[in-house]
């Protein structure tokens, strides 16, 4: 689907549906106190990939880390300087096209992605979290098909272990495979110090 369709698309949903998007999944937390807070303790840098309405960029600002968001939907991003109210200067909103992302020089300490997959993206993903950083990712798999909600188009669904070959390069900390309510695939992983 060409990205202004996709704008088109979650501007829609955002404006149909606010409070759909505000609890925050729980793997952030999970993987934040294992792996996250342990390697930086007093915060850090973070980067959230079409972090939509903001719940997990929110969430880790509520931490103390300086958060980027970046969505392709204004109606999304809007969304998410409301909910963050008195943390909105603690995150740089940018609205984007991810499909067109390029990693900065400086990176950040951590990369989060949620429920969303452009494949050709990683590349990128990798090289925007700076070295000794970490990447937490969590999206649908194919096993989704099989349940009666969510999405279905096969090109944003992730195959059996695609997430640990997308990721090739960077050291896996935890990865897993799920079918529940949802069926997605969760990974943290670490870029090596250069
Ligand atoms: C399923 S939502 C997930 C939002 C957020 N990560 C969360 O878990 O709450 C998918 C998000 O991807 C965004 N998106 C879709 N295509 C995009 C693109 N090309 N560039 C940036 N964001 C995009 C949508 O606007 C939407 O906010």
């Amino acid at each position: 689907m060409p990205s202004s369709d996709e704008r088109e698309r979650w501007n829609r949903k955002y404006r149909e549906n606010p409070e759909a998007w505000l609890d925050p999944d729980p793997f952030l937390a999970q993987a934040f106190s294992k792996y996250v807070q342990p390697l930086f303790p007093r915060g850090g840098s973070a980067l959230d990939l079409a972090g939509g309405a903001g719940r997990h960029s929110i969430w880790l600002a509520k931490q103390g880390w300086k958060v980027t968001l970046m969505d392709i939907s204004e109606t999304g991003i809007e969304l998410a300087r409301r909910n963050a109210g008195p943390l909105a200067p603690h995150i740089h909103f940018v609205v984007d096209d991810l499909t067109q992302f390029r990693a900065s020089q400086t990176g950040f300490d951590l990369v989060i992605g949620f429920f969303y997959l452009e494949r050709g993206m990683f590349p990128e993903i990798l090289k925007a979290v700076r070295p000794g950083g970490l990447l937490v990712y969590k999206t649908y798999t194919v096993e989704q098909l099989k349940l009666s909600s969510g999405p279905k188009d096969p090109s944003h669904l992730l195959e059996p272990k695609e997430l640990l070959r997308l990721v090739e390069g960077l050291q896996v900390l935890h990865y897993s495979e799920t079918v529940a309510e949802k069926a997605t695939a969760e990974i943290v992983a670490r870029r090596k110090d250069s």
